[in-house]
């Protein structure tokens, strides 16, 4: 197992994205903090990880991640019922849709609220619970961003002002962080999903079986995450895991002959011939692809639970 006695945090984890990575760690050997607003939820994924794996603790603290004093309390309860944290994914999110000149003021800082502070909170409220005594095992905080902040998206999408500019904050606030805890013994990386079918994006339908077929399932993204938390990432630091590109090498690595997965070199050499552009894309992020070589079905290793 890949997590196998990590102890993981994840914000937003009632439903949607966090919901899977709980599950996928889970499933991993990794007891889980779980925490967004909804207990329900919490206790749903609870009951879902207990089916899965018996053997890790999971703690469910509930609370709103826009109030430093509530996020402080629920990363101090994950310390006392798990002990240090090995991981943190700050994925807790919401969004709307609105013409910017007549934006919801209140909605518009919600929105930041959430996405730029209720992040904040999360490294601020968790730091001093991190594992961050080993340097071959560092402590990995983990980030949910967005295509958004890929100016083409950001151009295609109108009406997402907050958003956008939330997206685009988040990776300076992980640039700056990364900056001062170089030496820590901390990473700081993200997940840049495209749309997934959540709630965030299709309310009581999401997984209705009927998503529009470029939304990716939320379990698809869930290995992201597994890769980024594991030891294969020990040496990512300021890493963006876009979406687009790895879904692509997910489909190249599915139907590519067994001959040429064998190893990275004979993978990239047919990888390069199929896809030059998303080859050049991904590159220098081989041991990411490395992981997938080897973990290829793992998302899928929840369904048949
Ligand atoms: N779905 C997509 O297409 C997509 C694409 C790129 C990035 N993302 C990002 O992925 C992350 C997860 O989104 P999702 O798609 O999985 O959406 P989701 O299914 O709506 O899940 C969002 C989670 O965040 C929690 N949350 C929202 N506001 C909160 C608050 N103020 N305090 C604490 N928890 C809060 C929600 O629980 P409660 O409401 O019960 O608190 C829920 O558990 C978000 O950051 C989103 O921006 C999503």
């Amino acid at each position: 197992m890949l997590l196998e006695n990590k102890n993981i945090a994840i914000t937003g984890s009632g439903r949607g994205i966090g919901k899977y990575i709980a599950l996928l760690c889970a499933k991993e050997g990794a007891n889980i903090g779980l925490t967004s607003r909804t207990l329900g939820d919490l206790n749903k994924v609870k009951n879902e990880i207990e089916k899965i794996n018996t053997g890790v603790k999971i703690s469910v603290h509930e609370g709103d991640i826009t109030d430093l004093v509530q996020v402080k309390t629920i990363f101090k309860n994950f310390h006392e019922d798990l002990g240090p944290l090995n991981g943190v994914v700050a994925n807790a999110g919401w969004h709307d849709t609105q013409p910017s000149l007549t934006y919801d003021l209140n909605v518009f800082r919600k929105i930041l609220d959430v996405h730029i502070m209720g992040v904040y909170y999360t490294f601020r409220a968790s730091y001093p619970y991190l594992k961050i005594d080993d340097k071959k095992d560092k402590a990995r905080f983990v980030l949910t961003g967005s295509m958004y902040f890929l100016a083409t998206m950001a151009i295609t999408r109108p009406f997402r002002l907050p958003y956008i500019i939330a997206e685009y904050g988040l990776v300076g606030l992980m640039k700056a962080l990364t900056k001062e805890f170089k030496k820590d013994n901390i990473t700081f990386n993200m997940v840049v999903p495209q749309t997934t079918d959540t709630f965030l994006t299709r309310g009581e339908n999401a997984e209705d079986g009927n998503k529009p077929s470029l939304f990716l399932n939320p379990w698809d993204v869930s290995v992201y995450y597994l890769f980024l938390l594991s030891e294969y990432a020990n040496n990512y630091n300021f890493k963006l895991l876009n979406s687009f590109d790895f879904e692509e090498v997910k489909k190249i690595i599915s139907e590519a002959p067994s001959d040429k997965k064998n190893s990275i070199d004979d993978f990239f050499e047919y990888f390069k011939i199929k896809n030059e552009n998303v080859y050049q894309n991904v590159k220098n992020l081989s041991k990411f692809i490395e992981f997938l070589l080897r973990y290829p079905h793992a998302p899928s290793l929840l369904l048949s639970v």
